[in-house]
């Protein structure tokens, strides 16, 4: 078969995204984010992103059209995302997905969220053909994935136990009295900063957590220790130096992430670490990564910022791949699983 026309919807957070690929050469990628909806509440209010969905969804369909120079009638199949994320966003894409399937007939793939993130790299750095790691880290996963066929066989091998990587950069950016979303605040007041200023705490990183947890996160007690060392050094009637705390609580983070995903690497004989989500634009988080991956002889593959954060055309991606495969389609009963597992 020649390569699929495959339409891919994502809604799992407050993104709504449609994106057409023809295998992995991308024709569209139109996103309408509901970001500014959510920043007067510091963080995505689900209620008010599901809505945004409905709002979105059809003129964002219409971009991706116009964008690929396609019709729906085209395609070969429908991919969305069916988990994990916000049900009431899930259901959206869900929904506009089953609604085209039944409209004209196209088979209906409900693909995983998590694994659209490492497949969007296909469509910057070319197939992914041998076995590969990822580390995905936005402002709602956190996760080390070991891929040995994209479409078939996802492993987890890690994850938070408690929050996301971006989301603890969120909630660091309020305690420093940065916007929302504050990842970028953080990354460039850390510019001015010291890594080593104030002596942030690596969770899970001892010998005696290894053993349970040794690819997992955790990143509340790193948000704790900056809420302390804030309320620390008003009461000592200091001003908190941002930059400083940017700059250590940002290693603190990075320094975590990287280690574990290359040593995930290297404990699986894999290659290639595949960067996905929001917080891969993070400067520090790329920079560690490149020297550690470059030390250990390692590839590392990061697509660009705008495939990074969630899109259609990672859900379009990895629906050509399945396709491609041959796999059976989805039923028109497809559900959304809000805690899907790879
Ligand atoms: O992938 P994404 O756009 O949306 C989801 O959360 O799914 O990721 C957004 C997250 C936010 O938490 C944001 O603060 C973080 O990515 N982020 C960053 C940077 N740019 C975005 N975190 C650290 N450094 C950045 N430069
Ligand atoms: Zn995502």
């Amino acid at each position: 078969m020649s390569e699929p026309l495959v339409l891919g919807i994502e809604s799992s957070c407050d993104e709504t995204g449609v994106g057409i690929v023809r295998g992995t050469e991308m024709l569209a990628n139109a996103v309408a984010s509901s970001v500014d909806l959510h920043v007067r509440f510091g963080g995505v209010v689900p209620e008010v992103a599901s809505r945004a969905h409905l709002e979105a969804m059809v003129p964002t369909l219409e971009q991706a059209y116009a964008q690929a120079g396609v019709r729906v009638e085209d395609v070969d199949a429908i991919a969305v995302t069916c988990g994990p994320g916000l049900t009431g966003a899930l259901l959206v894409g869900v929904a506009a997905a089953k609604a085209l399937a039944i409209a004209h007939d196209k088979p209906l793939y409900g693909v995983n969220h998590l694994v659209g993130h490492v497949a969007v790299d296909q469509l910057e750095h070319g197939r992914l053909d041998e076995r590969v790691g990822a580390l995905l880290v936005s402002g709602g996963h956190t996760e080390i994935l070991l891929v040995d066929d994209i479409a078939t066989d996802v492993t987890m091998l890690g994850t938070t136990i408690d929050d996301a990587a971006g989301e603890a950069f969120d909630k660091v950016a309020r305690l420093l009295g940065l916007p929302y979303p504050g990842g970028p605040h953080i990354d460039r007041e850390a510019q001015r900063g010291s890594t080593t200023a104030i002596p942030f705490p690596r969770a899970l990183t001892k010998d005696r957590d290894l053993q349970r947890h040794r690819y997992d996160f955790s990143f509340s007690g790193l948000k704790s220790a900056v809420a302390r060392h804030v309320q620390h050094e008003q009461r000592m009637g200091r001003e908190v130096a941002v930059a400083d705390v940017a700059a250590s609580f940002q290693d603190a983070v990075c320094d975590v992430l990287s280690a574990k995903a290359i040593e995930a690497c290297r404990a699986n004989d894999v290659d290639t670490l595949v960067v996905g989500g929001g917080v891969a634009a993070n400067g520090r988080l790329r920079a560690l990564v490149e020297e550690r991956a470059s030390a250990a002889g390692l590839t590392v593959r990061v697509p660009r910022p705008g495939l990074c954060t969630d899109n259609g055309a990672m859900i379009a991606a990895l629906g050509a791949e399945v396709v491609r495969r041959g796999l059976p389609p989805s039923s028109l009963d497809l559900p959304a699983d809000s805690s899907m597992p790879v």
